[in-house]
C-alpha cells in the first residue's frame, strides 16, 4: 500500500493502492500506441530546446507554440545566442503568443544559465526553479524530458486529468487542494518510463480527458477513474469561485504623419511591460489639448475607430482607438522610447493584440 492517501472518497474496487500500481503501466501502453510522437521539441532532446518549448507551451496550446517554437530556435539556437540577444528582439519573436512576462523571463533566464551555469542548464530540480519562469512542474518536465530524471509535473491538464482520477474535490488554484494534487502526482510516479508517462499524462489531458466533453470511452484509466465510477467526471475538477472582474476603459491615440504611426514603448513592469504600443489617455482629457501639451504638438481628430474589448486575467479593457492626423510635430527625429513607423513595421514590433488589431484596421481602411 502507498503511504500516502490519493483518494478523497473510496470507489468500490478501486483502492490506493490499485491506482498506484496501474495507472502508470496503463498510460504508459496507452501513450505508445495513442499519444503523441513527432512533436517539434520531441525530435530534439537538449535541455535548451526543451526549456523553451515548455516555457511556451505554459497556458498556451500546441498548435499556437510550434511556429513560434521553430522561429525562435531558428533565430536563436542556444542559450548563448537567446542571451546576447536584445530583450526588443525577444519580445518582438513573442508577439502574438501572450503573457509576455514569459518572454522576459526566458532571457533573463538565459543569461542567468550563462552567468551562473556555464551556459549548461543544471540537472536537478532546485536548480531549474532558481531560473526566472520555471515554476516547479516546468522544471520537472524539464528533467525528466531532458535529463532523463524522476520528477512529478503538474500543469493545468494534468491537474484535471489527477483531480478525476483520484476524485480530489475542491478548486486547484487554491492551496490546499493543490497540495493535495501533488502528492497524488507524486504517489502516482513509476520508477521507470517517466518520458512516456510524462507525455502520457500531457496527451491525456490535451486529446482524452478534456474539460468539455472528455472521451472516457477512449480513456486506458476508464476503469479506475473515481470520478467516472462514481458520474463525478463534470463536477471536476470543481471552477473557480466566481467573483466579478473589474472593467477598465483607456483611449489610444492613434497618431498618424506620412503614412507613419507613433508608437511608445512601455514601462518594463505591468502590463504589456516592454513593449510596444500607442500612447494612452487616462483621463477622459481633451486629446487635442493632451497632444498639444505632452508633444507640442498640432493635431486634429479622425473619425474613432470601434471600441475594442480586451480580457486580462485580473480585469478587462476597453480600449477606445482614437485616430488624429498630425499637422506640425515639433521635433524632427522620436525621442528615445519613442518610434514613428509605417504601419507594416509597426505590425512586425513587439506590440500587444489589441494594438496589432487597431493597425489592421488602419490597414484596411487605409487611414493616412
Ligand atoms: N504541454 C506542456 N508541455 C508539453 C509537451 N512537452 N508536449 C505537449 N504538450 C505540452
Amino acid at each position: 500500500m502507498p503511504r500516502r492517501r490519493l483518494s478523497q472518497t473510496a470507489a468500490p474496487g478501486v483502492t490506493d493502492a490499485t491506482l498506484a500500481a496501474s495507472f502508470a503501466p496503463a498510460l504508459v501502453a496507452w501513450q505508445k500506441q495513442h499519444g503523441r510522437h513527432d512533436l517539434p521539441w520531441q525530435r530534439k532532446r537538449d535541455a535548451y530546446s526543451v526549456w523553451l518549448s515548455e516555457i511556451m507551451l505554459q497556458q498556451t496550446q500546441v498548435s499556437a507554440v510550434i511556429p513560434y517554437y521553430q522561429r525562435f530556435l531558428e533565430r536563436f539556437p542556444d542559450v548563448a545566442a537567446l542571451a546576447a540577444a536584445d530583450e526588443d528582439a525577444v519580445l518582438a519573436l513573442w508577439s502574438g503568443l501572450g503573457y509576455y512576462s514569459r518572454a522576459r523571463n526566458l532571457h533573463r533566464a538565459a543569461r542567468q544559465v550563462v552567468e551562473a551555469h556555464g551556459g549548461k542548464f543544471p540537472g536537478n530540480q532546485d536548480a531549474l526553479m532558481a531560473l526566472p519562469g520555471v515554476g516547479r512542474s516546468t522544471a520537472a518536465a524539464i528533467l525528466v524530458f531532458a535529463f532523463g530524471g524522476r520528477a512529478a509535473i503538474l500543469d493545468g491538464n494534468v491537474k484535471r486529468v489527477l483531480a478525476r482520477l483520484c476524485a480530489i474535490d475542491g478548486y486547484p488554484g487554491e492551496a490546499a487542494v493543490a497540495a493535495r494534487l501533488w502528492r497524488a502526482a507524486e504517489a502516482l510516479l513509476p520508477e521507470q518510463g517517466l518520458r512516456a508517462y510524462t507525455q502520457g499524462l500531457m496527451d491525456l489531458g490535451a486529446a482524452v480527458c478534456t474539460r468539455r466533453k472528455p472521451r472516457c470511452q477512449e480513456c486506458p484509466a476508464a476503469d479506475l477513474c473515481i470520478a467516472r465510477l462514481e458520474g463525478l467526471v463534470a463536477q471536476l475538477p470543481a471552477p473557480k469561485p466566481r467573483k466579478a472582474l473589474p472593467q477598465r476603459r483607456t483611449t489610444m491615440l492613434i497618431l498618424l504623419r506620412n503614412g507613419e504611426v507613433l508608437l511608445e514603448k512601455r514601462p518594463p513592469t505591468g502590463i504589456w511591460g516592454g513593449l510596444w504600443s500607442f500612447p494612452e489617455l487616462d483621463t477622459d482629457g481633451d486629446e487635442i489639448e493632451v497632444c498639444a501639451q505632452r508633444y507640442g504638438a498640432e493635431v486634429e481628430a479622425l473619425p474613432a475607430l470601434p471600441l475594442i474589448a480586451h480580457g486580462f486575467t485580473h480585469f478587462h479593457l476597453d480600449i477606445l482607438p482614437l485616430p488624429l492626423r498630425v499637422c506640425r510635430w515639433p521635433r524632427r527625429t522620436a525621442r528615445p522610447g519613442q518610434a514613428w513607423l509605417p504601419l507594416a513595421d509597426a505590425l512586425g514590433a513587439a506590440i500587444p493584440k489589441p494594438v496589432r488589431q487597431i493597425l489592421y484596421i488602419l490597414q484596411r481602411d487605409s487611414f493616412y
